[in-house]
């Protein structure tokens, strides 16, 4: 109707004014916006650097701005606190956790620490601060299969997600690993069958899948990839068409970097609720207050740090 193009009109001056006065803060207060693959598009338009959780903690090390506004999820934040630690890491929103991080308790991997003390403990970025202080090298989904071949022990102790673990082990089979049972409950949404439908409705696609999808996913896919391997993997593929088997936000990056080629969610589109929290008007009062401020004890950093630099090193 016509109140209806009324209020939408209001809505886009006024959001278009909201990134002006992002964009105008950033300046004046010498602030970088990260955000990761997952957010929406409006924010990854906005952002200085888009990325996956591994392209992200590389940048955070590297960032010479004040302040940092992450646009992703608490860990993600805190991971760039770690390495940027005389920098203001600011989160727009509190709440947007992982819940996978909370199924990694710092007790229960002490524990497991205690039962197997020859091996090495290999955590996924996606943990709280202080299991990465416990931990000896992080990784990503982006490198977890290199890290784990890499590292100067025979036995690993995986964690928290079980589908990557499952993943790395096919990759690296003459390592004991040992994986905790953590898991995604967004990339565990795709099924089996969405994989055998999704080829018979586009029998030419190529089918590619993030490796927190349960291996019965992974073991039908063409390929598997952290979101960063699978906008490479989109650019040098032939296929017309690709089916993502990771969160809807990544569609946005490929579908701007090959309009050319056609992108689809495998099965319904996936939504990661807690990446979905920062929106334009939680950026802007962050930037604007400067909240919310990340803050780590100086024993969580400084441990902390040194399993995520082996990671960088370990590359
Ligand atoms: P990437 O490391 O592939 O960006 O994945 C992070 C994540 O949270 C996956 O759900
Ligand atoms: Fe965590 Fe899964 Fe969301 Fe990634 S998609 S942030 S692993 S809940």
């Amino acid at each position: 109707t016509k109140s209806c193009r009324k209020i939408k009109k209001i809505k886009s001056i006024l959001g278009e004014k909201m990134i002006e006065e992002i964009l105008k803060l950033k300046k004046e207060k010498d602030a970088i916006i990260l955000a990761h693959n997952y957010q929406i598009p409006e924010i990854q338009d906005i952002a200085d650097f888009v990325g996956d959780s591994l392209e992200l903690a590389r940048k955070a090390s590297q960032i010479e701005a004040k302040i940092i506004v992450f646009c992703g999820v608490k860990f993600m934040a805190e991971t760039a606190k770690i390495l940027s630690p005389d920098k203001k890491v600011l989160l727009p929103d509190l709440d947007a956790g992982c819940p996978l991080t909370d199924m990694a308790k710092y007790e229960d991997v002490l524990k497991i620490k205690e039962k197997y003390p020859d091996a090495w403990v290999v955590s996924y970025v996606n943990t709280n601060a202080i299991v990465k202080a416990i931990t000896d090298v992080c990784c990503t989904s982006a490198n977890a299969d290199k890290v784990v071949r890499n590292v100067p022990a025979k036995k690993i102790i995986f964690l928290p997600d079980k589908n990557l673990c499952w993943y790395v082990k096919q990759k690296v089979p003459d390592k004991e690993i040992i994986c905790w049972d953590g898991y995604c409950f967004v990339h565990r949404l795709f099924k089996a069958e969405d994989v055998i439908k999704a080829r018979e409705k586009y029998p030419d696609s190529e089918i590619i899948v993030h490796p927190e999808c349960d291996p019965e996913v992974q073991k039908l896919a063409d390929g598997i990839y952290s979101t960063s391997g699978m906008l490479k993997r989109a650019k040098e593929s032939k296929a017309k068409i690709m089916i993502i088997g990771t969160e809807e936000g990544l569609l946005h990056r490929l579908k701007k970097e090959n309009p050319e080629k056609e992108f689809y969610s495998l099965g319904s589109s996936k939504i990661c609720p807690n990446m979905k929290k920062i929106t334009i008007e939680k950026l802007y009062k962050s930037l604007k207050e400067e909240i919310y401020e990340i803050n780590l004890k100086q024993i969580i950093i400084e441990k902390g740090k040194k399993s995520l630099e082996r990671m960088l090193e370990y590359l």
